[in-house]
Formats: structure tokens, sequence, C-alpha cells
């Protein structure tokens, strides 16, 4: 009976394929599941014993599996009295996996590709043998359980879909699971690591775009380390984790290293070195050039050539950026008073592109390409500002107009008055 309806279950899951994976499939713990002697008996307990049962729409319940199919053990024994009867070890049953045991206890299905294929053929079943690349899994396999076990990102009893928001792997969740232990200065100490990432990340551009925009598509803690395989990038690779999303910040150098034989640009493209990682925040022209907040200066003193340029380029984009805002400012304050600027308003758009593109061509460090972006964005902030002037000198003439015509109808006016107190004068007299 109980085979038959694994039997039926395992279809079903396999039939709804990835659809069935939905975190909104509904929470319909499987009623025979319920009637088990394993949630039976526990529900009558208390404590960690209790615990489980008050999360029957883990993924696995939703799935199918039950406590036994985790835990080993005979599930149609023991009723309410005899636990020893579903503790059965002749049918698998075991204690408690052990933090170390933990990783081999999950993957023991998580790595079979033939049995999680029948539920998800998407699925993947990689999880073990990344995890044993990861500084956790390393230090797990010597025998340290105090690095990160799945149950520690995962949750134990209460599995969630990936996808689901209530998995403490959801990408509104990630940064919390991790900092449980990395913010935890007793723990962190041990190792001489710093716990000031999370804090950091929670101020940086790409956490505000995931808690306030909701945009998913930023990076948090995983994206940038991996899930499984969590380690630092190491420097070499840096360029690689932050350019999969910035893809052209990323390549760019290595146009320019097309252009110079012999140039090597890898040392200067180093992400995390002018904008940190984990609190990146947004990028200001004052990163350029040679000012308090330059960057360029880390690595360029004043003897270098680049020194020079940095100073160059710094400038220029400067000058561009107050230049728009200026002519931004003019055509606003003529729309303001009335004039139709629409048009105009197209080379102040194209300067603002130019701008947006010379902020990313710093990262080619190629200062010719760089000056030759800004010189085309101050093109169209000067044909911008003419407009704008063009649309004041047109404001002045229609008041200069208004002007003139209010004049020449006050003296229509008191032609007017004039002419009718002389015809009634006349009539007096
Ligand atoms: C008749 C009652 C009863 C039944 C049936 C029963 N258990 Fe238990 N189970 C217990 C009690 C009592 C404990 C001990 C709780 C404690 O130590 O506080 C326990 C403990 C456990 C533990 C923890 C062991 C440890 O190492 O701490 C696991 C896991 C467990 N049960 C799983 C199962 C599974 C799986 C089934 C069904 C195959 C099952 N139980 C059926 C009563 C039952
Ligand atoms: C996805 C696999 C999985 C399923 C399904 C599962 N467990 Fe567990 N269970 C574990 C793991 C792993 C641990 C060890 C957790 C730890 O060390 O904190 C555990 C621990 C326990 C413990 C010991 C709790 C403690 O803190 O000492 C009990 C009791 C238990 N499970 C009972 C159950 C019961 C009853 C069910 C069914 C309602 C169930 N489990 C379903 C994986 C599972
Ligand atoms: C350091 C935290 C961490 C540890 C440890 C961890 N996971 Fe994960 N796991 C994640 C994150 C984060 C995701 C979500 C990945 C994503 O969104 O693409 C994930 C995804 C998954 C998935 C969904 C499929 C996939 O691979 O994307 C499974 C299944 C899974 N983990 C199982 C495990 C198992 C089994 C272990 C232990 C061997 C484990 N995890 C250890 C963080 C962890
Ligand atoms: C008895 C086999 C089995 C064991 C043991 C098991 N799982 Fe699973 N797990 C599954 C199956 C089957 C699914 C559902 C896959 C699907 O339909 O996408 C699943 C789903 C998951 C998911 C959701 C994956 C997703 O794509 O959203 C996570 C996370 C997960 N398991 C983690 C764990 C962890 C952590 C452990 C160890 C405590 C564990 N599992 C132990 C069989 C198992
Ligand atoms: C259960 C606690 C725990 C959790 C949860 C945890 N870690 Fe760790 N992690 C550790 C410990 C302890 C170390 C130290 C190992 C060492 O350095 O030898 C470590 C090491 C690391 C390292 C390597 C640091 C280095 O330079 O050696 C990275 C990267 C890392 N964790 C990222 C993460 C990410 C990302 C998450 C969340 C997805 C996470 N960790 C969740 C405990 C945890
Ligand atoms: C945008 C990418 C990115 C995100 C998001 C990110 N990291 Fe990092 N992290 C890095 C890089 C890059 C390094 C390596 C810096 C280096 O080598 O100088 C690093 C280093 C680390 C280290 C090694 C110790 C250290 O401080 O240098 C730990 C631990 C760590 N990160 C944990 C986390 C945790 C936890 C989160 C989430 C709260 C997180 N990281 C989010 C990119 C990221
Ligand atoms: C998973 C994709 C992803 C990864 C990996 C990533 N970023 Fe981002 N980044 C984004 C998204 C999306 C935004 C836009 C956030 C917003 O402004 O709403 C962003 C914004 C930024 C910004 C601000 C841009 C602006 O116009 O204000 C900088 C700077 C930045 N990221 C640098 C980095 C660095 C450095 C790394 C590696 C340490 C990195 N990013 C890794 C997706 C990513
Ligand atoms: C040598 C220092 C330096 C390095 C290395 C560097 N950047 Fe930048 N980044 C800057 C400066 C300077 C700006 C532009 C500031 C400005 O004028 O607003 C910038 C701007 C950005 C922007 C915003 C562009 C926009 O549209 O406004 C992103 C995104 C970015 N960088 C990502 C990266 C990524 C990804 C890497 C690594 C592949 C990287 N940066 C390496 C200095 C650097
Ligand atoms: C991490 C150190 C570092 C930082 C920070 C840095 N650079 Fe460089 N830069 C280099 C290295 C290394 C080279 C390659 C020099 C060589 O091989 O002669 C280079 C090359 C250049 C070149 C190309 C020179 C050529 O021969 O074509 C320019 C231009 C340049 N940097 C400008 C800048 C500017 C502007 C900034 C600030 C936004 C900056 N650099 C920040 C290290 C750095």
């Amino acid at each position: 009976m109980r085979t038959w309806l694994f039997v039926t279950f395992l279809a079903m899951a396999g039939a709804s394929g990835s659809v069935a994976q939905d975190a909104k499939t509904p929470a319909a713990p499987n009623a025979a599941k319920q009637e088990s002697s394993c949630i039976l008996c526990h529900k009558q307990l208390d404590g960690p014993a209790l615990e489980p049962t008050k999360h029957l729409d883990d993924i696995h319940m939703q799935r199918g599996l039950s406590c036994h199919d985790c835990h080993g053990g005979d599930p149609t024994k023991g009723g309410d009295e005899d636990p020893s009867a579903a503790h059965d070890e002749r049918k698998g049953w075991k204690e408690k996996p052990t933090r170390l045991q933990v990783p081999l206890f999950c993957a023991r299905c998580h790595g079979d590709a033939a049995y999680m294929k029948t539920f998800n053929p998407q699925i993947r079943v990689d999880q073990l043998s990344e995890y044993r690349t990861s500084v956790h899994g390393q230090r797990n396999a010597k025998g340290d359980s105090r690095t990160a076990v799945c149950i520690d990102c995962h949750g134990v009893h209460g599995i969630r879909a990936i996808k689901d928001p209530r998995s403490k792997v959801h990408p509104t969740q990630v940064a919390d699971t991790c900092a449980r232990c990395h913010s935890d200065p007793e723990l962190m100490a041990r190792y001489g690591l710093e716990t000031n990432q999370a804090t950091a990340y929670k101020t940086s551009v790409h956490a505000r775009a995931i808690y306030e925009k909701g945009d998913l598509s930023a990076p948090t803690c995983n994206d940038c380390h991996g899930s499984h395989g969590a380690a630092p990038p190491g420097v070499a690779t840096v360029a690689q984790v932050c350019g999969s999303c910035h893809s052209r910040e990323g390549s760019l150098y290595r146009e320019t290293e097309g252009k110079k034989p012999g140039l090597n640009l890898s040392p200067a493209i180093q992400c995390v070195t002018c904008h940190d990682n984990h609190a990146v925040h947004r990028p200001t022209d004052e990163m350029l050039g040679i000012g308090s907040k330059s960057v360029c200066t880390n690595c360029h003193g004043p003897e270098d050539k680049q020194f020079k340029s940095a100073e160059g380029m710094g400038r220029a984009i400067q000058g561009l950026s107050a230049r728009l805002a200026e002519a931004n400012d003019m055509l606003d304050r003529a729309e303001r008073a009335g004039v139709e600027i629409n048009a105009d308003r197209f080379a102040l758009r194209a300067g603002q592109n130019h701008l947006v593109e010379a902020r990313v061509l710093v990262h080619a460090f190629d200062e010719e390409r760089f000056m030759a972006a800004v010189h085309e964005g101050m093109g169209s902030a000067e044909t911008a500002l003419t407009a704008g002037e063009r649309a004041f000198s047109e404001l002045r003439r229609r008041r200069m107009g208004l002007t003139v015509s209010l004049v020449v109808i006050a003296a229509v006016i008191g032609g007017l008055v004039l002419k009718v107190r002389e015809i009634e004068r006349d009539k007096n007299a």
C-alpha cells in the first residue's frame, strides 16, 4: 500500500515537472503521510521531537516524501506507543545526523541524478561536489563542524523551494543567512576573519536595489561567492565575477590591450580596488582626477604620465557634468516660462548619453577614447545651451512685443477717451 502510494507520488511529481516546483504550489501535505506513525506519535511529543511536525509544508513533504525518507525507519509500525518498532534500524533508522554527517545525509538523494530527475529533470545534483570545493566544505571534511553545512543555509524541517520568498536562500534573505555566522565576532575571530561584510553590503547600491527596488537581478552574497562553492573570488577572478553582470566595464580594457601590444591592464582593472567589494556605492565624478576622492592616485603618483592623464580626465568629466547641469537648468527655466523647448531636449539627452558613455569608458584606460566621448558630450551640451539662450531671447522678444502692443493699446484707449470727451464738450457747448 505504502509502496504504491510512493510510486504514485513519484509519477505525479515527475509528470508535473518544473510546474510542480513553483513556489506557489499549494501546501497540501499528503493526508496519508500525515497518518504515518512517525507523525502521529511525534505530534504528541514536545520540544525538538515535536518541532518537525509543525512544518508539514516542507518542500520534501510537498513532493510526497516524509520523515522516514530522510531518517529511515518503519512508518507503519509503532502506533503511538512503541518508538522502537518505528525506529527500526533494519529499516535504515538512524539517530539524527551530526553536523559532520549532514552533507552526505542530504546528498544521498541530492547527489543521485537518477533519483532526483524523477522529480525534476532540471534540478542540479552537484551540490555536494561543489560544496567540497568551498572553504566551508573543505573544513567540514577535515572535522570542523562550525562552518556552514546544508541545514545552516536551507534550514532543516521546513525547507523551502529556493524560489519561495520564505526560503533562507531567497535573494532577499541570503545576506541574513550568511550573517548569522559571518557577523558573529566570536566565531569569526577563530578564523581571523572580519565581521563587516553584511553591514558593508547592506549600504551598497546592490543591496538597495534588492531591498528598496525589489530588483532581484542585483547581486547578494552567493552571486559573487557561489552558493555551494562559497569562496573568496580571489583577486584574479574579481573582474570576471563583477563582469558577469557589468560586461562592458569588465571587458573594455582588453580592447585597449589589443590596440597597444605589451600593455598589461589586468592589475589595473580589479574592480574592488576602486569600488570596494561589499560596500559598492554609486560612483561619482570625483573618483577620477587627483583630488582627495580620487581612486587613480592610489596607484599613479605625480611622477607618472598616467597621473597627468587622470588629472585631465577628471577635469574633463567634471566640466562636462557641470555644463550639462547648466544647460538642463536653463531649459527648465525656459520651459517654466512657457517657451516650447521639447526639440532642444534632444541635444541635452545626447550630451547626457555621452557622459554615461565616458563614465563607462573609464574602464578602457584609454585617455584618447575617453576624451573623444567627453568632447562629443561637450558639443551636445553647447548645442543645448545655445538652444536655451535662443529660447530666452525669444522670450525677451515676446515680452518686448507685448510691451509695445500694451503701449499701443493704451495709447489708442487714451486717444479714444480724449475723443469721447471732446465730442461731449462739443455737445454741451
Ligand atoms: C511511538 C512514538 C514514536 C514513533 C511512532 C516514532 N517516534 Fe521518533 N521519537 C520518539 C521519541 C519518544 C523520541 C525521543 C525524543 C527525545 O529524545 O526527546 C524520538 C526521537 C526521534 C528522532 C531523534 C533521534 C535523535 O537522535 O535525537 C528521530 C530522527 C525520529 N524520532 C524519527 C522518527 C521517524 C522517522 C519515525 C517513523 C519512522 C518515528 N520517529 C516514529 C517517538 C516516536
Ligand atoms: C529533508 C530530510 C528530513 C526530513 C524530511 C525530516 N527530517 Fe528530521 N532531521 C533531519 C536532519 C538533517 C536532522 C538533524 C538536524 C540538526 O542537527 O539540527 C533532523 C533531526 C530530527 C530530530 C532531532 C531534533 C533535535 O533537535 O534533536 C527529530 C526528532 C526529527 N528530525 C524528526 C523528524 C520527523 C518526525 C520528521 C517528519 C515530520 C522529520 N524529522 C523529517 C532531516 C529530515
Ligand atoms: C553557504 C550556504 C549553502 C550551503 C552550505 C548549501 N547551500 Fe544549497 N543553496 C544555497 C543557495 C544560496 C542556493 C540558491 C542558488 C540560486 O539561487 O541559484 C542553493 C540552492 C540549492 C538547491 C537548489 C538547486 C541548485 O543547486 O540550485 C539545492 C537542491 C541545494 N541547494 C541543496 C544543498 C545541499 C544538499 C547542501 C549540502 C551538501 C547545500 N545545498 C549546502 C546555499 C547553500
Ligand atoms: C529522500 C531524498 C532526499 C533527502 C534525504 C533530501 N532531499 Fe532535498 N529534495 C528531495 C526532493 C525529491 C526534492 C524535490 C525536487 C523538486 O521537485 O524540484 C528536494 C528539494 C529540496 C530543495 C528545494 C530545491 C529547489 O529546487 O527549490 C532543497 C533546498 C533541498 N531539497 C534541500 C535538502 C537538504 C538541505 C537536505 C538535507 C537536510 C535534503 N534536501 C535531503 C529529496 C531529498
Ligand atoms: C554556520 C556558519 C556559517 C554560515 C551560515 C556561512 N558561513 Fe561562510 N564561513 C563560516 C566559517 C566558520 C568560515 C571560516 C572558514 C575558514 O576561513 O577557514 C567561513 C568561510 C567563508 C568564506 C571564506 C573566507 C576566507 O577568506 O577564508 C566565504 C567566502 C564564505 N564563508 C562565504 C559565505 C557565504 C556567502 C555564506 C552564505 C551564503 C556563508 N558563508 C554562510 C561559517 C559560515
Ligand atoms: C558584489 C560582489 C560581492 C557580494 C555581493 C558579496 N561579496 Fe564577499 N567578497 C567579494 C569579493 C570580490 C571579495 C574578495 C575581496 C578581495 O579579494 O580583496 C569578498 C570577500 C569576502 C570574504 C572574505 C573575507 C573578507 O572580508 O575579505 C567573506 C567572508 C565574504 N566576502 C562574505 C560575504 C558575505 C557574507 C556577503 C553577503 C552579506 C558577501 N560577501 C557579499 C565580493 C562580494
Ligand atoms: C548579479 C549581477 C551583478 C554582479 C555580480 C555585480 N553587480 Fe554591480 N550592479 C548590478 C545591478 C543590477 C546594479 C544596478 C543597481 C541599481 O542602481 O539599481 C549594479 C550597480 C552597480 C554599480 C553602480 C552603478 C551606477 O550606475 O550607479 C557599481 C559601481 C557596481 N554595480 C559595481 C559592481 C562591482 C564592483 C561588482 C563586483 C565586486 C559588481 N558590481 C557585481 C548587478 C551586479
Ligand atoms: C581604476 C579604478 C576603477 C576600476 C578598477 C573599476 N572602476 Fe568602475 N568606475 C570607476 C570610475 C572612476 C567610474 C566613473 C565615476 C563617474 O564619473 O561617475 C566608474 C564607474 C563604474 C560604473 C558606473 C558606470 C555608469 O554607467 O555610470 C560601474 C557599473 C562600474 N564602474 C563597474 C566596474 C566594474 C564591474 C569593474 C571591474 C570590472 C570596475 N568598475 C573597475 C573606476 C574604476
Ligand atoms: C590598482 C592600481 C591602479 C589604479 C587604481 C589605476 N591605475 Fe591606471 N594603470 C595601472 C597599471 C598597472 C597600468 C598599466 C601601466 C603600464 O603597464 O605601463 C595602468 C595604465 C593606465 C593607463 C594607460 C596608459 C597607457 O600606456 O596606455 C591610463 C590612461 C590610466 N592607467 C589611467 C588611470 C586612471 C584615470 C585611473 C583612475 C580612474 C587609474 N589609472 C587608476 C594601475 C592602476
